[in-house]
Order: C-alpha cells, then sequence, then structure tokens
C-alpha cells in the first residue's frame, strides 16, 4: 500500500481535506476554464471524488474514464455521462493505445510519484491529434513564490499526501513530447502565491 494512503490521516482526513480544498471557488473557476473543452472517450488521470465531473460538456463527452489509485470514490452528482473507474496509477495505465479522444488532468501532476512515466502512459493512451488538457498548479515564476514554496514542500507534502509544490507542470509536458496549443501561466485568485501559481491549458502530441 501507498505510504501516503495509510493511517486515518491518510485515508480518510487527507482526502476529505484536499477534497474541500480543491471545491474552492477560486479552484472550481480554473477548472472550468478547460473541463468543458473535454470531448469524445476520456481518460482522466487522478479522478478523485470527481470534482470535474460538474464541467464536463454532456453533448461531447461520450464517456469517461477515471484512473485512480486511491480507489476513488465519486461524490459529485451524476452527471449524466458514464464514468468507468480504474484502480491505478497513471504510471500503468490498463488501458490500449490511442482509445482516448481527450485526457484530462487537473491538480494531479504534483502527486503522481513519477510524473514522466504518467505523461508517457498519457501520451500513448491518447489518440494522434487527441488533447491533454492540464490544469495545475505548481512551480511558482516569482522569486518570493519560489522562496516560500522551498520552505514550505516537505511539510506540504505530508498535509496534502505528498503534493509537490514546486513541481513545473509546462517543462514536464514539453520534456514528455507535448506541445501547447495554449498555456496560461497566473496566481489564481486569491490563493497564496506558494501553492496558486497555477499552469492551465491544452497540449497535443508534438510532431517533432
Ligand atoms: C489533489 S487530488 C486532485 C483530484 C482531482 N484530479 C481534482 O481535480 O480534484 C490528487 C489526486 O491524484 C491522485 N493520485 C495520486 N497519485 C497518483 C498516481 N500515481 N496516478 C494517478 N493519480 C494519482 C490522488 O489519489 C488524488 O485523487
Amino acid at each position: 500500500m501507498d505510504a501516503r494512503r495509510s493511517g486515518l490521516y491518510g485515508r480518510v482526513i487527507g482526502p476529505r481535506l484536499l477534497d474541500v480544498a480543491c471545491g474552492c471557488s477560486v479552484i472550481s473557476s480554473q477548472r472550468s476554464r478547460v473541463v468543458p473543452l473535454a470531448e469524445g472517450v476520456v481518460l482522466e488521470v487522478g479522478i478523485g471524488s470527481g470534482a470535474n465531473l460538474p464541467f464536463y460538456d454532456k453533448v461531447k463527452v461520450e464517456r469517461i474514464i477515471g484512473v485512480d489509485p486511491g480507489g476513488a470514490k465519486l461524490r459529485r452528482e451524476d452527471s449524466g455521462i458514464p464514468v468507468e473507474l480504474i484502480d491505478a496509477g497513471g504510471e500503468s495505465i490498463p488501458l490500449g493505445d490511442a482509445m482516448a479522444d481527450t485526457a484530462v488532468l487537473t491538480y494531479t501532476l504534483c502527486s503522481v510519484g513519477d510524473p514522466g512515466a504518467t505523461l508517457a502512459e498519457i501520451r500513448r493512451v491518447l489518440r494522434p491529434g487527441g488533447t491533454l488538457l492540464v490544469c495545475e498548479h505548481g512551480l511558482a515564476r516569482d522569486v518570493g513564490g519560489r522562496r516560500w514554496q522551498q520552505r514550505l514542500k516537505a511539510g506540504w507534502s505530508k498535509l496534502a499526501l505528498g503534493c509537490q509544490l514546486d513541481r513545473d507542470p509546462q517543462a514536464l509536458l514539453l520534456n514528455a513530447g507535448f506541445k501547447f496549443k495554449e498555456l496560461e501561466i497566473s496566481i489564481a485568485g486569491k490563493l497564496p502565491a506558494f501553492v496558486g501559481t497555477h499552469y492551465v491549458g491544452a497540449a497535443r502530441v508534438s510532431d517533432v
């Protein structure tokens, strides 16, 4: 078992706290900018409690396959879209090649054990020309924010079940062979700068 998910905090309290934090209005408004762009067969890695479900467009989305090693339990209302849950890590997704039209990563790249392996798997499962939608927080772009991230990262990681504050989603995606169609890097709303540097956009597999 993943050490982060043991004990009362790892199994119950931590996931519940993260769920509440990830449902706050600032974060919901960030999700609402990308999730409605999903279409066809959607692979959502780190689906958690299904915080994105209310934001999918049921006219455009055929079905959602949610991958999460935490034994995801959806708490959100029925979105009207079929959802299949797979208990697995993003590093090894038990799905065939090129079977998804869209992949969705929201507030998950910071928490996966191996972001490079996870992005390689997403790349494999996404069909050529498919889109990866991202809404992540990560490396602060200002010196002050980065200093706070360095100070807080070890404690934050324990509190937030492995979340690494200073991962750089832009660099990770580029290294994994994705090319951004759009990417906005900004401080989101009133969240503290150490956590609120957001990377929101859409990427495709690069041809080169
Ligand atoms: C902060 S929560 C975000 C949940 C959801 N994506 C959202 O937007 O609210 C991080 C999620 O990543 C999941 N996770 C952790 N390690 C993972 C891995 N190796 N592969 C896939 N998901 C993982 C956790 O179980 C959790 O559901």
